[in-house]
């Protein structure tokens, strides 16, 4: 189908002319803005926090939370204030310092914002963890990255096997409700009782700022780490491409256990001194227009598969709210369909921006800007600074039009410096000619827009959130029931893909729906629901090759009716 491109949007931008700029960006000029330029060492809550309390910001509102009944707003003194006296409390009763493994497990709340700073403050690595993740997938994180101290409330330490993590030496409560004991340590009294003055670590730009777990296809999931440097990307994105500017209200409805959360929901808008809005608690249609009513939201980014629940709950709902002090609206997460392109522009009138970037890259790489026209289904073009290109198995560029790997020239500012504990791991994702190769398959137009066709590998994005088939394989033949299952994700119009499994059953035991319903929420309960399979099929016998690893391809052939291919190294 051929999409009508939408015309720039006109005024002042940060980013004003993309192709100039495009020619003459250089890094170091951004580099300039922060404290290493001067003194060769930096601290990104410095940079984030700090900084702005020494000029015109110091009373601006940093952050507006709300989660039901708890509404709160903090200056950026505050803010400074308060990850200081949390600095404090993990350093005094956690006996945290540079490098250490500091892992947070809790609902957004302002106390996860002062903790993350603090923590970052002291030099410390932050690990954020979902609240959704159930014990498995909090004890793999927690082992593989051998985290000393963790932060959170005493419902998610349910969730915790304290006896199989020797590395956990200090565990902070948070919450009113606290009951003290051995290595548990009340946060909220610690912190009211804690000093407000704190001495910054100040470390060097490739020292570790946090620890993101992200799933692949094969295997457990791995820590892709950042460092500090990832500050001069997520700065200058925060400019270009979220487009911020001083008097902006930004709300990034992305969790901080995700990337999009802390690179554009703690670093970026923080970074360029924004006031920041943070939501709690579940999405209803009715609650988020509200919040962008009630808070006079300006800059907006979110996921495809919100906006599709959005559409779906009709232009009526709009209607209620009043809506006009939103500018600018971006998307992040996976393909961004041109049905919510075209509703954009006729519910807000507003063009909706698709990103693409991932985990590992830290920062965005291929966007829509302001200043450029728009092609619906497009994710846009490199930033300034940043080539990429469509690179075949050998890293031979190929001409536009040409799928093939998407792929970045290394070395951008904000690219991860390692994966935890599997330097291998890291290596395998670049290939000859400096390549990073992103496992995405795309092309690229004559006009260099490039367009997403689909993930090289097995990974599923289902609502925004990326699950390696891998692990809920695993999950699935712990079950006493299950002797072999196989993980695909299955196209769906709202979640974008939905889990669907595949399953061969021991013998003695019988099909049923109660039996499905039964693995359905071991999976949940196991690892997280967003991880458990929505769809379950048995089938006596799984497609297999003759190494014995389940093809997920013929699996997905199967179940959408398409050619299995090359099936020689199946088993008989
Ligand atoms: C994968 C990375 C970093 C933000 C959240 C996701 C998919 C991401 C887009 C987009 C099509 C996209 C890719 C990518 N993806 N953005 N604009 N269009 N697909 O981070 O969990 O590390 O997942 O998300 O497949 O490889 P993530």
């Amino acid at each position: 189908m051929k999409v009508e491109a939408l015309p720039v949007i006109q005024g002042a931008h940060n980013l004003e002319n993309y192709e100039e700029t495009y020619n003459q960006f250089d890094w170091q000029e951004v580099e300039k803005n922060f404290s290493w330029n001067s003194t060769g060492k930096v601290n990104m809550a410095y940079e984030a926090i700090d900084r702005h309390v020494e000029g015109p910001r110091k009373n601006k509102i940093a952050l507006y939370y709300q989660d039901g009944e708890r509404k709160e707003k903090y200056t950026f003194k505050e803010m400074k204030e308060l990850s200081n006296k949390a600095g404090n409390v993990l350093k005094t009763y956690g006996n945290v310092e540079k490098g250490d493994r500091v892992f947070i497990f809790m609902p957004r709340s302002p106390e996860l914002y002062f903790t993350v700073l603090g923590a970052i403050k002291l030099g410390a690595i932050v690990g954020p963890l979902f609240e959704a993740f159930m014990e498995g997938a909090v004890r793999d994180r927690l082992q593989d990255s051998e985290a000393k101290v963790l932060v959170t409330t005493p419902e998610l330490l349910k969730r915790v096997p304290v006896e199989e993590l020797p590395a956990l030496k200090h565990i902070f409560l948070v919450g009113s409700d606290v009951e003290e004991s051995g290595n548990f340590i009340h946060f909220n009294q610690k912190l009211a009782e804690a000093s407000k003055s704190l001495q910054i670590e100040w470390v060097d730009k490739n020292d570790g700022l946090i620890l993101h777990y992200t799933s692949g296809s094969t295997g457990k999931p791995k820590g892709v780490l950042h460092v500090h440097n990832a500050m001069v990307q997520q700065y200058q994105t925060a400019k270009w491409v979220l487009d911020l500017k001083e008097e902006d209200v930004y709300w990034c409805t992305a969790d901080p256990g995700w990337v999009t959360g802390t690179s554009y929901g703690i670093f970026g808008p923080w970074l360029t001194g924004t006031s920041n809005v943070v939501v709690g608690g579940r999405f209803s249609p009715e609650a988020w227009y509200g919040m962008i009513e009630e808070y006079g939201v300006t800059v907006w980014y979110s996921a495809p598969t919100a906006f599709r629940m959005l559409m779906g709950a009709g232009d009526e709902v709009i209607k209620q709210f009043d809506l006009s002090s939103l500018r600018h609206i971006l998307s992040v997460g996976e393909p961004l369909n041109p049905e919510v392109v075209r509703w954009g522009m006729k519910v807000f009138n507003l063009r909706v921006h698709d990103t693409w970037w991932m985990t590992e890259t830290g920062a965005q790489l291929i966007c829509n800007y302001p200043c450029m026209k728009i092609k619906p289904g497009s994710m846009g073009k490199p930033i300034p600074g940043v080539k990429a290109a469509i690179v075949d198995d050998r890293g031979e560029e190929l001409p536009p039009y040409r799928m093939g790997n998407l792929a970045i020239k290394k070395g951008w500012p904000a690219m991860m410096h390692t994966i935890w504990n599997n330097e291998q791991k890291y290596e395998s994702y670049f290939m000859p000619g400096d390549w990073y190769v992103s496992g995405d398959s795309a092309y690229m137009d004559e006009e260099g827009y490039f367009w997403f066709q689909g993930r090289v590998d097995d990974v599923i994005m289902t609502s925004g959130e990326r699950v390696g088939p891998f692990e809920v394989e695993s999950k699935l033949v712990e079950h006493p029931a299950v002797a072999e299952a196989g993980v695909i994700g299955k196209p769906d119009p709202v979640r974008g893909e939905i889990i669907k499994a595949f399953i061969a059953l021991r013998a003695g035991y019988e099909q049923s729906d109660e039996l499905k319903e039964e693995i359905r929420q071991f999976v949940k309960q196991g690892l997280a629901a967003h991880a458990a399979p929505r769809e379950i099929d048995f089938r006596d016998k799984l497609p297999k090759t003759r190494s014995g690893k389940i093809m997920r391809r013929v699996l997905k052939a199967w179940e959408l009716d398409l050619p299995t291919g090359d099936l020689s190294t199946m088993e008989d």
